[in-house]
């Protein structure tokens, strides 16, 4: 078989061969996932929102629609991106995309020509750098404190990478570490970048699951020159099935992605765009987001004491105030992948957190989700974890 010289550069995906390892044996408690709660999914609002779709809208929803996406979805995003973010935006800002997945794909096939340098925070979500990986972009990973991307190095790698195109970041509640930027964080980073000609891709499908402290503003929020790509999507507080998602930038962007959208399969789903729009016309959806919040909120609450209890006290790990997970850091020397099938035997799973670098990671880390496992999962399989780390850290 032929392919495109760029498929060279396309590599499988490490956290499939986990999940690989891992569906042989389903007795096993997975901290492995990345999805949200489907126990969580308001399925009887989701039937009704779909009994009125049926009986008033039913021909156009299964019909071809506009590849920027159904004129009422957008009108409610408009809406939303203002009382939500404080981002004033109209239609020419917007194009819907299936999934917040594609729109890291479109941004990468807009925007990076080989040889460029693609900024990320490291480590960063798998997703985004596989989608660039194609054009043959050179990856600069920046560390990130407890506050949010390291700006000294921002600035330093700015100024040392004439040809930086973009930066990726997921400021509320990274996949993989579940870290947040503070608001100062936020406000230095959009400073210094707004001295050079790149583009900023915020990443922000965690934004509304924040369960401890304050909202605050994204980057696009705080862009005062149309550098920030702003995706945001219904996966993680509706449905991943869905394919929902959206961009907001500037027009010239928004157009071309459309255009290219167009090129790659002419529109997302009509048919789930206008349930979307259904269900938010016929429900308020923030009860619904409160519930997931003070799930997850609990969860990931449960983790941590579990952590406490039951880890080596030399392990690391961060503290979420939203999202899906959290990150663990184990003494230097110890390789998280190898340790996984001690793990499995046991009875846990987890995502070793090398995957997750643009470049060579290190081998010492790990990616816990809360969001798809009970309180009784998580304390029996947080002990399992913990005994094994015993066996190799004094
Ligand atoms: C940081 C990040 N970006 C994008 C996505 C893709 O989301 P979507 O379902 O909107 O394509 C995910 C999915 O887990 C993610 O973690």
């Amino acid at each position: 078989m032929s392919f495109s010289k760029r498929m060279d550069r396309v590599k499988a995906s490490g956290i499939r061969a986990v999940q690989k390892r891992i569906a042989s044996k389903p007795e096993v408690i997975s901290f492995a996932a990345g999805l949200p709660d489907p126990n969580l999914y308001p399925l009887d609002d989701y039937k009704a929102a779909l009994d009125s779709l049926m009986a008033e809208r039913a021909r156009p929803a299964f019909s071809y629609g506009l590849t920027k996406g159904y004129g009422p979805l957008l009108d409610l995003l408009v809406r939303r991106m203002r009382e939500k973010e404080g981002v004033e935006c109209t239609k020419d800002n917007l194009c819907i995309l299936s999934g917040s997945q594609q729109g890291l794909g479109l941004a990468a096939l807009m925007f990076v020509d080989e040889g460029d340098v693609i900024i990320t925070e490291n480590p960063s979500y798998l997703g985004a750098i596989n989608a660039c990986r194609p054009y043959g972009p050179e990856f600069v990973g920046v560390d990130t404190d407890d506050d949010g991307m390291v700006i000294e190095d921002v600035e330093r790698v700015l100024r040392e990478n004439p040809r930086a195109k973009m930066i990726y970041v997921i400021p509320n509640f990274q996949n993989p570490t579940g870290k947040a930027w503070t608001l100062e964080r936020r406000k230095r980073f959009m400073e210094v970048v707004s001295q050079y000609d790149v583009m900023v891709l915020e990443d922000n499908p965690y934004g509304e699951i924040r369960f401890k402290g304050e909202h605050l503003p994204c980057l696009k929020t705080l862009d005062r020159k149309d550098q920030v790509i702003y995706l945001g999507s219904f996966s993680k507080i509706m449905a991943p099935g869905l394919r929902v998602a959206w961009v907001c930038a500037a027009p010239e962007v928004a157009a071309m992605t459309e255009r290219m959208k167009e090129t790659l399969d002419l529109q997302s789903p009509e048919f789930t765009q206008h349930f979307v729009v259904s269900y938010l016309e016929k429900f308020d959806i923030e009860p619904h987001i409160a519930k997931i919040q003070a799930t997850y909120k609990a969860r990931s609450d449960l983790m941590l004491e579990m952590i406490r209890r039951h880890f080596p006290a030399s392990v690391k790990y961060t503290e979420p105030e939203g999202g899906m997970f959290l990150w663990l850091e184990l003494p230097g020397g110890l390789d998280a992948d190898a340790l996984l099938d001690e793990a499995l035997e046991a009875g846990v799973a987890y995502i070793p957190g090398e995957s997750f670098y643009a470049n060579n990671g290190p081998k010492n880390t790990i990616r816990m989700n809360f969001t798809t496992v009970s309180e009784e999962q998580i304390v029996k399989g947080m002990e399992i974890l913990g005994n094994v780390l015993k066996r190799h850290i004094q």
